[in-house]
């Protein structure tokens, strides 16, 4: 995989499961890293400390996506650490499941304030640096459920349909100034998220995927390492599904 030394590249909720991963695969390519947690400051200390060991930088910033005034501070610390801002990961994520019938409106707004919402908050911030700079890659997660829908979380497949809504759109106007913006759609990784589901849940989706295993973080992070490598200039408003085969 090409080099992405020199870079400087923030990951939303970077303190575990798929965030830590991508993390740790764009530091092992060079890349300086701002990694954005919501309140697990002990977690993100070991992820500083292991992109460290791979002779990369590292900082944390605090902040919760949803809140506009937090991503803003993500990408001015960013900039300010760093004096750069070439990569933009949207990773953090949350789940409310429930099904329609009964789902609390606090809990559709809350997933949505996260995950959607939370994209657009760091977008809008990390774009004008990007636009400065003349060129960037932006990479948003979105889900398998964002194409497809899922019984339980009208919510989560609503904000994850979003992302992809977002990532044309801003694939779209940000295109002539050389910027990439493209979306990745897990399937069913296994991470902390996925831990709590059922066993039956989970002998049913594992049926449902041609590969016959789920994925795991690493699988991911390989996908978002290329789409921000110079290999894929030349891809923007794309959705890449990573699910073993799941959706088609
Ligand atoms: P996870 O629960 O292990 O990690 C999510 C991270 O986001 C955590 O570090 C959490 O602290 C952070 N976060 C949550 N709310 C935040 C907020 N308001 N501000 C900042 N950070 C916040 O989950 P996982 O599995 O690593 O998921 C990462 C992304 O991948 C999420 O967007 C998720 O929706 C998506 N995804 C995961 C799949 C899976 O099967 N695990 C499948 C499809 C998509």
């Amino acid at each position: 995989m090409e080099s992405l030394k020199g870079k400087t590249a923030i990951v939303t909720g970077a303190s575990r499961g798929i965030g830590k991963a991508i993390a740790v695969k764009l530091a092992e390519l060079g890349a300086n890293l701002v990694l954005n947690y919501r309140s697990d400051s002990k977690s993100v200390e070991d992820v500083i400390k292991e992109i460290e060991s791979k002779g990369s930088k590292a900082i944390a910033v605090q902040g919760d996506v949803s809140i506009f005034s937090d991503a803003e501070n993500i990408v001015k610390k960013a900039v300010e650490v760093f004096g750069s801002l070439d990569i933009l990961i949207n990773n953090a994520g949350i789940t409310k499941d429930g099904l329609v019938l009964r789902m609390k409106e606090e809990d559709f707004d809350k997933v949505i304030d996260v995950n959607l919402k939370g994209a657009f908050n760091c977008i809008r911030h990390a774009a004008p640096v990007m636009v400065k700079q003349k060129g960037g890659k932006i990479v948003n997660i979105s889900s398998v459920v964002g194409v497809t829908g899922n019984a339980g979380q009208i919510n989560y497949s609503a904000a994850k349909a979003g992302i992809i809504g977002v990532t044309k759109s801003a694939a779209r106007e940000l295109a002539s100034r050389g910027i990439n913006v493209n979306a990745v759609a897990p399937g069913f990784i296994q991470t902390d998220m996925t831990e709590v589901l059922s066993d039956k849940v989970k002998e049913s989706t594992l049926n449902s995927i041609p590969l016959k295993r789920f994925g795991s973080a690493q699988d991911i992070a390989n996908m978002v390492a290329f789409l921000v490598s110079p290999s894929a200039d030349y891809i923007t408003g794309q959705v890449i599904n990573v699910d073993g085969g799941m959706v088609m």
